[in-house]
């Protein structure tokens, strides 16, 4: 009758790609969810907190001025994983964002306009802690850790609003476009573009500052080898962001970045934004380069379903 199961004998926690609260949930087709704060096993608190105790002394040297704001303003417990209620306490008086948790893989169309409305969909998730480098998707120590601070900073959240903005407008023109053949491939490219934007910057950027060259993008800040690799290593390429090329720019994600893209600041980067919505009003979007990323089926469906209200 009382079959011991396997969840007595070992807890599974909330580990990425071993957590069957997210499989359950993936399931049920609900894309977001409450943390479940008390599944956290032990050694998903240990995760985290040996990746931030190795991350800080890296952050202090690599990350821009405003992301080290950021983390003090957030107060994240170096060592237990963090409750989203608690950073969003202390997040939405500063620039209104919140993270948000979600169970997996958020099609384009609703990631970008969630950055509209100033939320940010958050794994809960974290890798194993025998497993720190290796990260096969997106975990809550990538998210909370990587992203959130950032979004501490009013210029900064008032940029990837901005770019959340473009999302609608994409939704909007590609709507207009007559015959599914040319409607489907200016989709794909606009996607491609936006999806190479956010790369190079949000999440690989680099930011010239007066002390020098600093990481402000999230997959550098969440990575304990990259951070150091993309300031110091003599054979990474680091460029003045220039819009036509991070749009038509291809990238590979399972490998140290080998080009990189710096902006002068967040007013620099908002008026990026600015111009890569203009340039997809104008169609000079609607033919970038052929090359990764890839888009998927479920992105496409997302931008043509999209609710514009
Ligand atoms: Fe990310």
């Amino acid at each position: 009758m009382n079959r011991p199961s396997a969840s007595i004998a070992s807890p599974p926690g909330l580990t990425t790609t071993e957590a069957p609260f997210i499989e359950q949930a993936q399931r049920d087709g609900k894309l977001y969810v409450t943390q479940p704060y008390e599944l956290y096993s032990e050694e998903n608190h240990q995760a985290w907190q040996k990746l931030y105790q190795r991350m800080l002394p890296r952050w202090q040297r690599y990350a821009n001025p405003h992301f080290l704001e950021g983390i003090g303003s957030l107060c994240l417990d170096p060592n237990r994983l963090p409750r989203l209620e608690d950073v969003n306490r202390f997040l939405r008086p500063l620039t209104g964002f919140r993270a948000k948790a979600v169970s997996g893989y958020v099609p384009a169309f609703l990631f970008f306009d969630s950055l509209r409305n100033r939320e940010f969909p958050t794994t809960i998730t974290i890798r194993r802690s025998d497993q720190l480098d290796y990260l096969p998707e997106p975990d809550i120590f990538h998210d909370i850790a990587g992203h959130v601070p950032m979004h501490t900073d009013k210029l900064f959240a008032e940029a990837l609003v901005r770019f959340g903005q473009c999302a609608h407008t994409a939704a909007e023109l590609v709507s207009g476009i007559r015959g599914r053949e040319t409607q489907m491939h200016c989709l794909t490219s606009i996607i491609k573009a936006m999806a190479r934007f956010f790369w190079f910057t949000i999440e690989f950027g680099l930011m010239r500052g007066a002390d020098g060259l600093k990481v402000y993008g999230s997959g550098l800040l969440s990575s304990y080898g990259e951070i150091a690799h993309a300031i110091e290593a003599p054979e990474v390429q680091r460029f003045p962001i220039k819009l036509e090329w991070a749009i038509n720019q291809a990238f590979e994600i399972h490998h140290y970045q080998p080009l990189l893209f710096i902006v002068d600041s967040f007013d620099h980067l908002f008026g990026l934004v600015d111009q890569l919505e203009a340039w997809m009003k104008a169609g000079k979007l609607n033919n970038v380069a052929p090359g990764e990323p890839g888009v998927n089926e479920e992105d496409l469906k997302s931008f043509l379903h999209a609710e514009l209200g």
